[in-house]
């Protein structure tokens, strides 16, 4: 058994990017300013789009791209119950209504079948008007996108991707992020600490040039110029506030991080995939264990999480105790995600339970996500599988686990 724990999703930070950050605290800006531009430039780039926002989080690149859209009291907001609550509260903070659907059971991704029906019964039932569809990317495997899109412009909607996991993610050759034809897009990224890119906390819109332009109003409290181009050499003091605009720019600090992570951001892939291969090549046909959809012809997942699902009928224990017996072999390991109408406010609020929505009510017991991040040796990677299979032998439901030393 390994002597040292093995953290879930550590950063991997370099020395280019702690020397940057050291050097724009010696300079005399240090909040939005040239550091940010040259990452949101270098974003854009990478991923093939106009432009590129740089925020606080993936929360308020959601939270200001729904603004922007205008989404308030009245618009229905349609997104997967198997999510992080992020994507949810920013429609409520809107004032507008989230309309969860449920999961497929292959992808963990929303239903698309179940979306086409949840809309339709929206538009009959006439008391709200659905104005976006909110994807998430879930564990950076790429929702099908193909009937989203199809939804999106039969209703008039708009689409806003949660990308949170999906850096770098492809679906139909085309880079999440990047434009969607014939629909108003933005798409939302998260630099969150454990994410595959890492700015500690931190986040980037793209999205449709005039959404994107709005959207730049709304991050820094509606006005019309910002603090850097006012505060330079040639700025000028005046100002007008021209929305009642939230406070959720990027710092220059955070975007030192992110310039260096981003050229780092393709050996990080290649890293996450050889530890993705190796935990298939383990858990493949494995009769206690179900690993994740495979990447195919249509979909390549960033692979963000690796999240493992339990053939609970084959244990002894529930997926609670399996997290404990992982511990105890010092691997660690989180649960991805806690449904969101199992929470109590949402349950309250739409008046839901835990069954509303079979499928992923179901999956989620059986969920697990292993470690994954591009610092896993071969032999940290054996250490999980090894732990994995060991427990899956040890409390198989055919064993008398209860005189099982563990
Ligand atoms: C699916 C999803 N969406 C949104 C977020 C929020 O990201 P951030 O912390 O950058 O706001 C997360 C964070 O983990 C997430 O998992």
């Amino acid at each position: 058994m390994r002597s040292e724990f093995l953290a879930f999703s550590p950063p991997f930070i370099g020395d280019e990017e702690i020397d940057e950050v050291v050097s724009t605290l010696r300079t005399p800006w240090i909040s939005t300013g040239p550091k940010t531009q040259q990452f949101e430039e270098d974003f854009a780039t990478y991923i093939g789009a106009p432009s590129a926002l740089a925020v606080s989080s993936c929360t308020d690149a959601m939270l200001i791209a729904l603004a922007a859209l205008g989404v308030g009291k009245g618009d229905a907001v349609f997104a997967p119950t198997m999510t992080f609550a992020a994507t949810i509260n920013v429609i409520e903070h809107l004032g507008a209504e989230a309309i969860l659907v449920d999961c497929d059971t292959a992808t963990l991704n929303m239903n698309t079948v179940e979306l086409a029906r949840t809309i339709e019964r929206t538009v009959e039932e006439g008391h709200l008007k659905p104005t976006v569809i909110m994807p998430v990317h879930y564990s950076g495997r790429p929702v099908d996108m193909a009937p989203v899109v199809d939804l999106a412009k039969r209703y008039s909607m708009a689409i806003v991707e949660d990308a949170a996991h999906a850096l770098p993610a492809t679906y139909a050759d085309r880079l999440i992020g990047s434009p969607i034809e014939g629909v108003t897009w933005a798409t939302a990224f998260s630099f969150y600490a454990t994410k595959n890119l890492c700015t500690a906390e931190g986040g980037m819109l793209t999205g449709t040039p005039d959404l994107l332009e709005e959207a730049a109003l709304w991050r820094l409290h509606g006005m019309s110029r910002d603090a850097w181009n006012r505060y330079g050499k040639g700025g000028s003091w005046y100002y007008e506030i021209v929305r009642p605009g939230f406070k959720c720019n990027m710092t220059d600090i955070q975007a030192a991080m992110g310039i260096h992570q981003l050229q780092k951001l393709n050996w990080f892939q290649e890293n996450r995939k050889r530890v993705v291969d190796a935990y298939n090549s383990a858990f493949d046909g494995h009769p206690s264990l179900q690993t994740p959809a495979k990447d195919d012809e249509v979909s390549n997942s960033a692979w963000h999480l690796y999240p493992l699902r339990l053939q609970l009928d084959q244990f002894s224990i529930d997926r609670a105790a399996f997290i404990d017996q992982l511990t105890e072999r010092n691997i660690g390991s989180s649960v991805h995600f806690i449904p969101i109408h199992f929470h109590p406010w949402f349950q309250k609020h739409y008046g839901l339970t835990e069954s509303s929505f079979p499928v992923a009510e179901a999956q989620f017991h059986r969920l697990v996500s292993l470690p994954l991040h591009p610092a896993l040796s071969d032999d940290d990677v054996k250490d999980v599988t090894d732990a994995v299979l060991e427990i899956a032998e040890v409390f198989s439901a055919d064993s008398d686990s209860s005189s099982v030393e563990a």
